[in-house]
């Protein structure tokens, strides 16, 4: 359960961004229209539309575990919006010398107006947000959550949908997650916003994984709780009758670093990968619309990026207006 305290007084305003759960239908079509805002103006050369909105806001960037687009894309996004982002070297912190992280964060309240954290330990965030007075965004933590991304997957695939529109008759209404669904953060979060967003557009979600990797229960058991007519699949293998079938794949690489032993991971890691010769499967030529969180490590062919189906760089570009779209609700 999510206390109370995340959530501000008025409805549909945010005060911490700590776990998908907090976001409503509503909040994510805004959120989602006001990134696509930033892409045009941004396209457009507009740059008068956004740069002062952090005008004189600071934000920290704290991140415990490695990072690349979720730390350079929060940290362009600052600076896009002209506030000044302040990011902690955790090697060189003073939590290398024990001090506790609450303590950490608190220091960082002092000199900046929003903290962005990445941390290991699944459901931290919820835990620290009680000893803050200022907004805190949950960068992923552990194997639990990454709701920001989430939400950038959710931009890209309104926008995929509409660019595929263009050229067929087309909705998104089969989508399939595809690798380590057990520890992947972005697959948990990925799937209960598939439930609350598309609340009222039934969807046919594959999860296929190796047996060890499944989607854990509790994750499926919240989103079953939330009433919604989708179906719900489970599997280990990606057949070519369910490629035929797929509008949206989305792949995720084994997380190494939270698997129990090398071993363990070593047996499965060939065993999982998206193939150019898996698409010849596919429909037509305009599905399924490919999306990865990046990075990828085996999972995913490097022959399909050329392939106009491959959404997974265009993904990682709306990051950016995604967090620009984040960042202006929580310090507005
Ligand atoms: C993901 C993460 O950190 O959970 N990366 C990202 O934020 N784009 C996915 C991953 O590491 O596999």
């Amino acid at each position: 359960m999510i206390s109370q305290s995340i959530h501000s007084e008025s409805t549909n305003k945010l005060s911490h961004l700590i776990t998908i759960k907090q976001i409503t239908p509503q909040l994510s079509e805004r959120l989602c229209h006001r990134a696509s805002e930033f892409k045009h103006f941004f396209s457009t050369q507009q740059h008068d539309q956004y740069n002062s909105i952090l005008k004189d806001k600071i934000v920290n960037l704290l991140f415990f575990e490695p990072s690349t687009r979720t730390m350079c894309s929060f940290q362009s996004a600052v600076l896009r919006l002209g506030g000044h982002p302040l990011t902690l070297d955790i090697q060189s912190s003073s939590s290398v010398k024990g001090e506790s992280l609450q303590d950490t964060l608190r220091v960082m309240e002092q000199y900046g107006d929003l903290t962005v954290m990445r941390h290991s330990k699944r459901g931290v965030h919820q835990e620290m947000s009680s000893y803050l007075t200022k907004p805190l965004v949950n960068a992923g933590d552990g194997d639990g959550e990454h709701p920001t991304q989430a939400l950038l997957d959710l931009f890209t695939i309104k926008e995929e949908q509409d660019r595929v529109a263009k050229k067929i008759d087309f909705q998104v209404q089969t989508i399939c997650l595809f690798g380590d669904l057990k520890y992947g953060r972005t697959v948990h979060s990925l799937l209960r916003l598939l439930y609350i967003y598309f609340r009222n557009q039934p969807l046919k979600i594959y999860l296929i994984s190796p047996e060890g990797l499944r989607m854990p229960q509790y994750v499926i058991d919240e989103c079953v709780q939330l009433g919604v007519n989708h179906t719900l699949v489970q599997t280990e293998m990606l057949t070519p009758e369910i490629m035929n079938e797929l509008d949206v794949i989305y792949v995720t690489r084994l997380q190494k670093e939270r698997f129990e032993s090398e071993e363990q991971y070593l047996k499965l890691k060939s065993s999982f990968c998206l193939k150019k010769e898996n698409l010849s499967a596919s429909r037509n030529s305009h599905v399924p619309i490919i999306m990865h969180p990046l990075p990828r490590v085996d999972e995913l062919d490097e022959a399909i990026d050329s392939d106009e189906r491959a959404a997974y760089f265009r993904q990682m570009n709306n990051g950016m207006f995604m967090r620009m779209a984040i960042l202006e609700m929580l310090l507005k």
